[in-house]
């Protein structure tokens, strides 16, 4: 069985990075765990040929861990997930840094720096040799003999996936919420857990819903796998404050609109108002900013794009030009 030798020190396993002939041992008996779950409409391949387990460059099939990993026993483990477009990861270091506060939050102690994650995802990115992609870091508490407490040190994973696409209507004619009453966890972290979501595929599909919004005491809180906004009927761009995870889409669309001069209200948002809000869209780092016409029976405005959420879409893929631009 695959295991990290027995004191290896955190300088010891960062060295295993740069030093390609460092050998981290022979996956038998193991289990290839965190294949990336299809999208209810867009299933996507994972077609990358290289992956990273603690620092080594594996090809996907040798890219193997034992079974008794605490993110796969007891979801015990955080993520961060990125676009690469033509070759550059986008707003990576504000995912490296919503990875290590996730890291900090659930007291997983890596041995790797910032730097060396980042210097990671660029070698993987140039090993892969794809210009457009998804890109997945993944930190679980390491392996537990006993299934529950940590024996050693955290498990790094970094993979790669085909882009998911989006059918250009979702953009054009907007797209359907439902919502249910469920709050993460740990809201402010990004997890490994989206049991939630997965049961609600069916539902999803059978309502031809793209998102789930939750909401905890009838405050919303943000989507399944994305941030939410209204634009009320004071022109006002409206997004809930607490409970939810900090998007970094969320992020960049609250410094454009605030750029563009629009007021920008972080607060509670009760279900009640979705009826009384004239626009909505959802922001991710796969979606950007998409429309929403519908949530559950409720028709957002005049049931199609709004012209705000337009102008923000506009902007935010002058943005991401800008960001890919500057090299
Ligand atoms: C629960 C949750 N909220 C919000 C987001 C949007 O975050 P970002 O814009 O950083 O992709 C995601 C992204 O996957 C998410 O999983």
């Amino acid at each position: 069985m695959y295991r990290l030798p027995v004191g290896l020190k955190l300088s010891d396993r960062a060295r295993d990075f740069v030093d390609p002939t460092y050998h981290v041992g022979t996956a038998m008996s193991s289990f290839m765990i965190f294949v990336f779950l299809p999208h209810t409409r867009n299933r996507i391949k994972n077609n990358m040929e290289y992956q990273i387990i603690n620092g080594k460059i594996l090809k996907k099939a040798d890219a193997l861990i034992p079974i008794n990993d605490l993110g796969m026993l007891r979801g015990y483990g955080v993520f961060d997930y990125f676009r690469v477009l033509d070759g550059k990861p986008v707003f990576l270091a504000e995912h490296i840094e919503r990875l290590f506060h996730s890291l900090d939050v659930l007291d997983i102690e890596l041995d790797f720096e910032r730097h060396h994650i980042k210097d990671m995802v660029l070698k993987l990115v140039e090993k892969n040799n794809v210009k457009d992609a998804g890109f997945r870091i993944v930190v679980t508490g390491g392996f537990a003999e006993d299934g529950y407490n940590p024996d050693d040190q955290p498990n790094l994973f970094m993979m790669m996936h085909s882009l998911p696409t989006y059918d250009p209507e979702d953009y054009e004619k907007g797209v359907k919420l439902i919502s249910t009453a469920y709050s993460r966890d740990i809201p402010s972290v990004k997890t490994i857990i989206y049991v939630q979501v997965i049961h609600f595929a069916k539902k999803m599909k059978a309502e031809g819903a793209i998102e789930v919004l939750y909401h905890w005491k009838e405050n919303m809180t943000e989507c399944s796998r994305s941030n939410i906004f209204f634009v009320d009927h004071n022109k006002r761009i409206v997004t809930p404050s607490h409970g939810m995870l900090k998007g970094i889409t969320r992020l960049n669309t609250i410094k454009i609109a605030e750029r563009m001069g629009m007021e920008v209200d972080l607060r509670k948002v009760h279900m009640d108002e979705i009826d009384s809000m004239e626009e909505a869209f959802i922001t991710s780092s796969t979606k950007g900013i998409m429309p929403v016409v519908q949530i559950d029976d409720t028709i957002i405005g005049d049931g199609v794009p709004g012209e705000i959420t337009e102008q923000l879409m506009a902007a935010f893929a002058d943005e991401i030009q800008e960001y890919l631009a500057i090299r």
